[in-house]
C-alpha cells in the first residue's frame, strides 16, 4: 500500500481514516518522510554544561546522544549529537546521562573523543593502513533555539529559523529571558495512542471546556483561547488571556498565555507570567508514544508556584489527555467506527477544530 496515494482520497474537512493511526505502512511512511527529516527536540543546553556531558536519546529505532564538547582552551565547547553506534562493529556507546571524557566502546575498547573522532583501538597498528584519523562516529545537525536543542537525520534540511520562521522572535517577545533558562523537571508517559492522535489532541481546544475543566478555569480563559498557523511556517500558536478566574492556579498577573506547536512533536509552551514549559512526543509504535512535559525556571529550580502548577498539570490536563487519546485509539480500531466532520469554525477559538486541518494539510504535503 502507498499511504501517499491514500491520504489524497481524505476529506479534508473530515476526521482521517482510522488507518492513518492503526496501520504500520504509515506509522513506517511517517517515521521516513516526517521524522527522519524534520527537527525533533532532543534536551536543553542547560542539560549539558560541561565538556563530556552527554544525554543519550532515540528517534523510532535511531539511538543517538547529545554530547558537549571541549573548546581550545579546556572549557564548555559546542553541542554535538551523534548516532549511539561505534563504527567498528556496531556496539551500543552511551547509556542514559553522564559525563564522559572520552567515548570508550564497552565491545572492543575502540576510544573516541568527544568530537567524535577515534583517537585509539586496541592492536590497531598492526593493521596495514590503520588510520584512526579517517574513522569518526556519525554525526547529525543540531541546532539551538532558544536554549532547547533540536537535532534533524536530513542531512540537507533547512535551518529551524526557515522551517518556522518569526517563531524564534515571537518565543523571546513571550518570554525576554527564554535563552538562560534551565532545565528544572521533566516527567513522561507512555500514551497508548498514535504519535498523530496525541498531536491532534494536543492541538485542539474544542476538547478543553468538556475535559480540561481545571485547566480551563485555572489557566486560560477560553473565550479568548485561538490556535492559528503561525510564521508560514508549520507551526501552530496557541494563544488566549490568562485566567479571570478565582480559581486562578497561581498569580497569573503579568503576561497571557502562548504555545508554539513546531511540527511534528514539539510545543514550547509559556503559561501566564512567563512560565515556560514543553511537551514533546517520541512514537514508539503505531499505538505507542511516549510523551514528555518538560518545566523551565531562571535557576533550574523548581519554586513553589511551578511546583504546584507542574503537578496540577500532571494530575488534571495531562492525566486527562491520556484518557482520551487510550479511548480514541481503541475507537479508531471498532468497526463501527465512520470519519466525521472536523467543527471548523470560520471565526476560529477554543471550539474550533481548524488546527486539526492544518495538520492534516502537513501531513499530506510531508507524505505526498
Ligand atoms: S564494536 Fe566498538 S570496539 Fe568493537
Ligand atoms: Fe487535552
Amino acid at each position: 500500500m502507498n499511504p501517499a496515494s491514500n491520504i489524497s482520497k481524505s476529506r479534508p474537512d473530515f476526521a482521517l481514516e482510522a488507518r492513518y493511526y492503526t496501520q504500520e505502512a504509515f506509522f513506517t511512511a511517517a517515521r521516513d518522510q516526517i521524522f527522519f527529516r524534520t527537527w525533533q527536540f532532543a534536551g536543553h543546553a542547560s542539560q549539558l554544561k560541561n565538556p563530556g556531558d552527554y544525554l543519550c536519546f532515540t528517534i523510532f529505532e535511531q539511538d543517538l546522544f547529545l554530547i558537549r564538547t571541549r573548546d581550545a582552551a579546556g572549557g564548555s565547547g559546542a553541542l554535538r549529537c551523534f548516532f549511539n553506534v561505534c563504527q567498528h562493529r556496531g556496539h551500543h556507546l552511551l547509556n542514559g546521562q553522564g559525563n564522559r571524557r572520552l567515548i570508550t566502546c564497552p565491545y572492543h575498547a575502540w576510544t573516541y573523543a568527544l568530537d567524535g573522532q577515534l583517537r585509539a583501538a586496541p592492536n590497531s597498528d598492526q593493521v596495514p593502513g590503520f588510520d584512526t584519523q579517517k574513522i569518526c562516529l556519525s554525526e547529525i545537525k543540531l541546532e539551538e533555539f532558544c536554549g532547547f536543542v533540536f537535532v534533524n537525520l536530513d542531512p540537507n534540511a533547512k535551518s529551524m529559523d526557515e522551517c518556522y520562521p518569526e517563531v524564534r522572535a515571537a518565543i523571546v517577545k513571550a518570554c525576554p529571558d527564554i535563552e538562560t533558562r534551565k532545565y528544572a523537571y521533566e516527567h513522561h508517559c507512555n500514551e497508548h495512542c498514535n504519535w498523530l492522535l496525541a498531536v491532534e489532541n494536543y492541538n485542539e481546544c474544542y476538547h478543553c471546556p468538556v475535559a480540561h475543566k481545571a485547566f480551563a478555569n485555572g489557566v486560560i480563559d477560553p473565550g479568548s483561547y485561538d490556535i492559528q498557523p503561525f510564521g508560514a511556517g508549520r507551526c501552530l500558536r496557541h494563544a488566549s488571556l490568562a485566567t479571570q478566574s478565582e480559581v486562578a492556579w497561581y498569580d497569573v498577573s503579568g503576561s497571557d498565555y502562548c504555545s508554539f506547536y513546531l511540527w511534528p512533536a514539539m510545543s514550547i509552551q509559556i503559561y501566564p507570567g512567563a512560565m515556560v514549559n514543553t511537551y514533546h512526543w517520541r512514537p514508539l509504535a503505531v499505538d505507542n508514544t511516549v510523551v514528555y512535559r518538560g518545566w523551565y525556571s531562571a535557576d533550574g529550580e523548581m519554586d513553589a508556584d511551578l511546583q504546584k502548577v507542574m503537578e496540577l498539570d500532571r494530575d488534571t490536563t495531562f492525566a486527562e489527555d491520556l484518557k482520551l487519546v487510550k479511548s480514541v485509539q481503541r475507537g479508531l480500531n471498532n468497526r463501527g467506527y465512520r470519519p466525521g466532520p472536523l467543527v471548523l469554525d470560520p471565526q476560529g477559538g477554543i471550539r474550533s477544530e481548524h488546527s486539526i486541518a492544518s495538520l492534516h494539510q502537513w501531513l499530506h504535503e510531508a507524505l505526498a
